[in-house]
């Protein structure tokens, strides 16, 4: 019952967000003004991006206001608002104020800025890395069908509604419904203009994205019912556990939390999660001097050590490699990243080693809880969730932090449990340090494990694609599916899939599994693990089967579902 209610909680955030927006666009323009100190080298540095790597991807318009339409990628930020986030190493003498007014030109305020970063503007240390939120927008189906590519512009005191309607050439009612209520005569602020690519055309809006098609792929009819007997579930379970805290209530919380932090309602409540340095003094007091009874773990980075630090759990881990001024800056960017399915970096310290602060995971690894026989064995239901847990802790690394992240070990060893048994991806960004940090020991592991490194690894050639993680991720998959660490193809096409796969199953697990879901998480795990890399699945659409695959299992059947060629589609990544 917990997975079908965790899902709930899912499906009712989702619906409760549907006023705002469901995905973003792979691209959108800002509209910069070029001065004698921003010239394209100087912007094509600060708003890098993947859709700008070199100053000629930027549009200059030949106006006489000097005006360049730099491209960048638009994301729907936790499904409140579109916008994308750069990262802005910040020079001495540099506020937010004049971040957002001289480097970016506008295209943000000090404001807005301040609910992304944890710095108080008075107190912002020289070279800090800070984030710069840019608002953008991907059209709107309802205003028109013509226009998917928006400009985000910083409104001057000399523009009007119609100054800017007959520059950008289009009528001036229909841009102010792109703009509804906004006073483009006032001199500040942000509007989106409808505009043209580098070829000089507008380009029309564009539906066909992965969220649409999983959308359209179940009839509407299904999703409604579907809705309404979630939430008479969700109901009744609400009334009986409320005041029970479980994790799925934890998982409310935190996202009300992120929502005032992005929304700025609370800028207090993002406070508290500042990044800390810690004193080795601290630390070695937290750990008995890092005695051997706190030692909980050792892997390829260094040994990790029990704490109690500040009243807190932690999990302190002594790193092999010393500290340099790089990693300090990486380490930064490293504790901003939250995710309720990543182990959160609290803080780290750098006095002779490196030693990393990382909160408390209670319940071990998914290693031990696969194979340690004094454990209760994991139910199969609890398993669909690790998979459904870790695969969004992937996704979020590969898809929505900047820079993003590619693990490049993940395996059972670095999934934790925590008390509820909701995984937790963790060492995520340590193989990014290890490439920072090069004058170090060549102990350092981080080209992955043996048994879940993919086939091109083979090569020697070291992937810097996101398919290495999905490959592993399948390893982990079958390691769920049959608690066995090596990996074999048992899943050839040559025999009785159903045969091979009951033969696979971990006995622990007796009769108490559905054949079908096995099976589909089978085929999921081979999809993952193909030799290919191009066509296994991204880890958004493995979220998205995962979904389906928790939610289907216990109380109702729409297997017909699997049927559908769009989602076979979504399977398979395209
Ligand atoms: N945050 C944590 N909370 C609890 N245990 C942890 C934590 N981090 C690591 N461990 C334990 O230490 C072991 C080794 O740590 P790990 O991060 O996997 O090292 P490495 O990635 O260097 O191999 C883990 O498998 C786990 O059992
Ligand atoms: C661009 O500006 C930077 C300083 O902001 C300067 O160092 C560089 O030489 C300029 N490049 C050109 C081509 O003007
Ligand atoms: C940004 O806005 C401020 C205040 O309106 C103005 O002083 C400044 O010149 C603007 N910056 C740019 C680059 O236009
Ligand atoms: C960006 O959009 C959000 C949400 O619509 C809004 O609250 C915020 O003020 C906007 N930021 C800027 C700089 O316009
Ligand atoms: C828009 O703003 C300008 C400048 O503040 C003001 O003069 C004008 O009356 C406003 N127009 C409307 C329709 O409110
Ligand atoms: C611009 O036009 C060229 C040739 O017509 C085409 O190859 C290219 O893909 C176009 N670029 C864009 C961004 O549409
Ligand atoms: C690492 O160090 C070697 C030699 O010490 C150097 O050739 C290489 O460029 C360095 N790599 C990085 C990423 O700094
Ligand atoms: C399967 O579930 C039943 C009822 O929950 C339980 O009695 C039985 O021990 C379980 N079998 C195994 C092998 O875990
Ligand atoms: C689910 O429905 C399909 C047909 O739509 C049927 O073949 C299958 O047996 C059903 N599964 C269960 C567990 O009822």
């Amino acid at each position: 019952m917990k997975i079908s209610f965790s899902f709930i909680v899912l499906i009712l955030l989702i619906a409760s967000t549907e006023s705002k927006c469901n995905e973003g666009c792979s691209l959108a323009l800002a509209s910069y003004t070029l001065n004698h100190v921003s010239n394209l080298t100087y912007i094509s540095n600060i708003m890098k991006s993947n859709v700008l790597s070199k100053p000629q991807d930027i549009i200059i318009n030949n106006d006489k206001n000097k005006r360049a339409n730099v491209p960048f990628p638009c994301n729907c930020i936790n499904g409140e608002f579109l916008a994308y986030t750069f990262l802005y190493e910040l020079q001495p003498g540099e506020t937010y104020t004049s971040v957002a007014e001289e480097s970016f030109s506008n295209l943000t305020t000090d404001v807005w800025m301040q609910n992304f970063n944890v710095y108080r503007p008075t107190n912002i240390p020289d070279f800090a890395m800070i984030k710069v939120t840019v608002n953008c927008s991907c059209g709107n189906k309802e205003v028109s069908m013509d226009y998917g590519l928006f400009i985000t512009y910083p409104l001057r005191s000399e523009d009007t509604l119609e100054s800017i309607a007959k520059g950008a050439e289009i009528e001036a009612e229909l841009l102010q419904r792109y703009n509804p209520g906004v006073n483009f005569s006032k001199g500040s602020g942000l509007v989106f203009i409808p505009g043209k690519d580098q070829n000089g055309s507008y380009l029309p809006l564009h539906p066909s994205t992965v969220g649409t098609v999983a959308i359209t792929g179940i009839s509407v009819g299904v999703l409604a019912a579907l809705l309404l007997l979630l939430f008479f579930v969700y109901i009744k379970y609400y009334l009986k556990k409320k005041n029970k805290k479980t994790w799925e209530k934890n998982l409310i919380l935190d996202d009300s939390k992120m929502k005032s932090a992005q929304i700025g309602t609370n800028i207090a409540s993002i406070m508290v999660e500042k990044s800390e340095e810690f004193s080795y003094k601290e630390l070695s007091i937290a750990t008995n001097n890092f005695s051997m009874a706190n030692k909980i773990g050792e892997g390829g980075f260094g040994e990790v050590f029990y704490a109690e630090l500040r009243g807190q759990k932690a999990a302190i881990k002594k790193m092999k490699m010393k500290a340099s001024k790089e990693f300090c800056a990486e380490l930064k960017v490293l504790t901003l990243v939250h995710h309720l399915n990543l182990v959160g970096l609290i803080g780290y310290c750098v006095e002779g080693f490196l030693f990393l602060v990382y909160e408390y995971i209670d319940n071990g690894n998914l290693s031990q809880n696969l194979h340690d026989s004094e454990r209760e064995p994991l139910s199969w239901s609890t398993r669909m969730q690790i998979a459904l847990d870790s695969a969004r802790g992937l996704e979020y690394i590969h898809e929505h932090t900047v820079p993003v992240y590619i693990h490049r070990d993940i395996k059972s060893e670095n999934i934790l449990l925590d008390k509820s048994f909701c995984a937790k991806v963790a060492d995520f960004g340590l193989s990014k340090l290890a490439d920072v940090g090069n004058s170090t020991s060549s102990t350092i592991v981080a080209e992955g494990t043996f048994g879940y490194m993919p086939p091109e690894y083979a090569c020697g050639s070291v992937s810097s694609s996101p398919k290495v993680d999905v490959y592993a991720f399948g390893v982990v998959l079958y390691e769920l599916i049959s608690a066995k660490a090596a990996f074999d193809e048992v899943f050839g096409y040559d025999q009785d899939p159903t045969e091979g796969i009951k033969n696979l199953v971990d006995p622990r697990l007796g009769d108490n599994y559905s054949i079908d879901s096995v099976c589909k998480m089978a085929q999921l795990a081979k999809a993952c693990t193909m030799r290919d890399p191009q066509l296994r699945p991204s880890m958004r659409s493995i979220v998205v089967a995962l979904m389906t695959l928790t939610s289907t299992t216990e109380d109702w059947n729409i297997s017909s579902f699997y049927e559908n060629p769009a989602f076979l589609n979504l399977m398979s990544g395209k």
